[in-house]
């Protein structure tokens, strides 16, 4: 089959903002345009910002306007102030919020509002969504370092103390006492000895946790200004991962969504239901939008005031000697694999993190386009892991056609297909120094 790609254009309301939402499936796939277009505001069984849409043909077939709920669709307001229908105006107080006009064809609308009628709940599985709090890592080598130095001084000075305690005493009484010679550290030796090497021990188990620890992520997660959360929005709203990361499949990074985009959709939306306003007023301050006139602020010669953009502290973080490309692992054409497979079940998450072998080996049991790996998240081990184990069809694509035919060049590679007759990615060349290092 085909993979048709829609390219659309929407006009959020009056504004100006005209963006591209790039959609994959099939032209008329109902679920698919449904989460493209609709998820952010309704939901097929239960009224969240929209009413809910199951049902709402016959709402209007009831109302004998089957026909205007296109109009509606198409444009909302024009169809309220033409006064005509009669449902146009029960429904327009359902919330604070207008329903912005949907650039989409009335085949569309047909096939969202089938699927909408045709849905059936899937059996409940109990589920427990985990919300994440990532701890402060207490630096218990750095405290015992410390401790150990305040003691160590803290004995030092009680010696000097005693010891100059015992010569005035010595000197009231009329003894002379020798003032003991050398230094400390060597009339001490023992004490002095045993203090280097616990403190010698401190530093070097630092050293080597930090040693091992090198290029290691698992489970990062950076602050970030605004509270943003994937599990509301691509979770709970449903949105496509690459509405946000829309270069995934197209290039070298996946991409971090600009103000832009989020306004698409919250220069309607001001209020969160756990934040309320605070949150989505830093992407407002951002955008350079003023909330009480819903509004962009704007210069004298009409041009958009914008605010600074919104900083969004990296989770991962590849060093620079390192080439990895999302559109050679995610592209439908090429690896094909699932953000799962590297980045964890990210529709849980709230922030952006990086993702722990453990959740991801958890994601393997249960779905079998995913791997489970043993190697360090993110380290080279890992990629060098996945590449000897994961198999390539070669009939899938011209793409592949070509490297089959590299490949019968490569009697290395010829031997080891044909020992365990399988083709992994390491047997195409992935395991290569130069595909992976500038
Ligand atoms: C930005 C939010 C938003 C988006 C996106 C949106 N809607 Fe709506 N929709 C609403 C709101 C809010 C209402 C309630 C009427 C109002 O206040 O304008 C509504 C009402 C409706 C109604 C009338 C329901 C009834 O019970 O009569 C239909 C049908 C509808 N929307 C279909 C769609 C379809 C189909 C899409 C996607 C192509 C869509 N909407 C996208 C917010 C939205
Ligand atoms: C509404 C927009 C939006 C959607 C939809 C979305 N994301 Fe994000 N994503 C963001 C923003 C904004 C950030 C940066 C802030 C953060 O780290 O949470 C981000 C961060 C990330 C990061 C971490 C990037 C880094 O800093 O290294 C990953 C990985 C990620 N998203 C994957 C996904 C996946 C997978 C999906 C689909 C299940 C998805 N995102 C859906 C907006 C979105
Ligand atoms: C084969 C593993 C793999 C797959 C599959 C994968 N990613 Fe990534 N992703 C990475 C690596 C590695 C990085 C770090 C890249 C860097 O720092 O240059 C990354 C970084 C990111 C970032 C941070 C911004 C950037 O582009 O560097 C986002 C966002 C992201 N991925 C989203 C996605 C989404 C969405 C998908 C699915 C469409 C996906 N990734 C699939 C491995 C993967
Ligand atoms: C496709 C539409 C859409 C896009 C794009 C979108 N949002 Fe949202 N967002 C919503 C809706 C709808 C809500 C309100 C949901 C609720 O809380 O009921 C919301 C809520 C929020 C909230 C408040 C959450 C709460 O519960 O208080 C924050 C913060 C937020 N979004 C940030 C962002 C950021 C940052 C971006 C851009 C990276 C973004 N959103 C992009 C639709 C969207
Ligand atoms: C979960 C599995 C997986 C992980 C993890 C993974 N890759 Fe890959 N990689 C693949 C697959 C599958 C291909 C596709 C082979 C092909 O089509 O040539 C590929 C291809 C590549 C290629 C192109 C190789 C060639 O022969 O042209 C490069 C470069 C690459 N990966 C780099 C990386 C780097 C860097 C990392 C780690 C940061 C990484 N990969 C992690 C599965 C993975
Ligand atoms: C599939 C991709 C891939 C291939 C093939 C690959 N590397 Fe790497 N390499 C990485 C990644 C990712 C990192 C950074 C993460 C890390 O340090 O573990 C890295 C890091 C390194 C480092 C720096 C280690 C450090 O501690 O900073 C060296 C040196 C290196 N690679 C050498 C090689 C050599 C030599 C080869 C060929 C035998 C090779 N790599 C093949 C992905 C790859």
């Amino acid at each position: 089959m085909k993979i048709n790609w829609i390219n659309k254009i929407k006009a959020v309301g009056l504004a100006l903002v005209v963006f591209t939402t790039v959609s994959s499936g099939f032209a008329q796939d109902g679920a698919a345009l449904f989460k493209t277009n609709c998820a952010a505001c309704h939901k097929v069984l239960k009224n969240s910002t929209g009413p809910k849409l199951q049902g709402a043909q016959a709402l209007w077939e009831e109302a004998g306007e089957g026909e205007m709920i296109f109009e509606w669709i198409k444009d909302p307001v024009a169809l309220i102030e033409s006064g005509k229908s009669k449902r146009a105006k029960e429904v327009a107080g359902f919330s604070k919020m207008q329903m912005p006009p949907q650039s989409i064809s009335q085949e569309e609308m047909k096939a969202i509002l089938d699927f909408a009628d045709a849905y059936e709940a899937p059996k409940k599985e109990v589920e427990v969504a985990e919300v994440k709090v990532v701890e402060p890592t207490t630096n218990y080598t750095l405290w015992l370092i410390v401790s150990l130095l305040v003691a160590g001084i803290v004995l030092f000075v009680a010696k000097r103390v005693k010891n100059m305690l015992e010569l005035a005493v010595a000197e009231k009484n009329g003894v002379q006492l020798k003032e003991k010679k050398g230094s400390w550290y060597l009339r001490n030796w023992r004490f002095a000895l045993f203090l280097s090497i616990l403190v010698g021990l401190a530093f070097g188990v630092e050293g080597l946790a930090k040693g091992y620890s090198v290029g290691v992520f698992n489970d990062y997660q950076p602050s970030q200004k605004i509270a943003y959360s994937h599990k509301l929005h691509a979770g709970d709203m449903g949105i496509d991962c690459k509405y946000c990361h829309n270069s995934a499949e197209k290039s070298k990074h996946a991409g971090i969504p600009t103000t832009n985009v989020c306004m698409n959709c919250h220069r309607m939306v001001p209020e969160g239901t756990t934040t309320g306003t605070t949150e989505i007023a830093k992407i407002y301050e951002a955008a350079g939008f003023n909330a009480e006139k819903r509004d962009y602020n704007y210069d004298e010669e009409g041009n958009v005031i914008e605010g600074t953009p919104i900083v969004w502290n990296k989770a991962h973080n590849m060093p620079d000697h390192v080439f990895f490309s999302h559109a050679q692992h995610v592209n439908p054409n090429t690896a094909n694999l699932d953000c799962r497979q590297c980045h964890g079940d990210v529709k849980t998450f709230g922030l952006g993190r990086v993702a722990t072998n453990e959740e991801i080996n958890e994601l393997a049991k249960t779905d079998n386009k995913i791997i489970p790996l043993e190697k360090p998240i993110m380290t080279m081990g890992w990629c060098l892991e996945c590449h000897n184990t994961k198999t390539v069809d070669l009939t899938k694509s011209s793409y592949y056609k070509e490297l089959h035919a590299r490949l019968k060049n490569r009697p290395d590679a010829m031997r080891r297909i044909l020992e365990d007759d399988k083709v992994t990615v390491r047997e195409l060349g992935g395991w290569e120094c130069a595909k992976c290092h500038y």
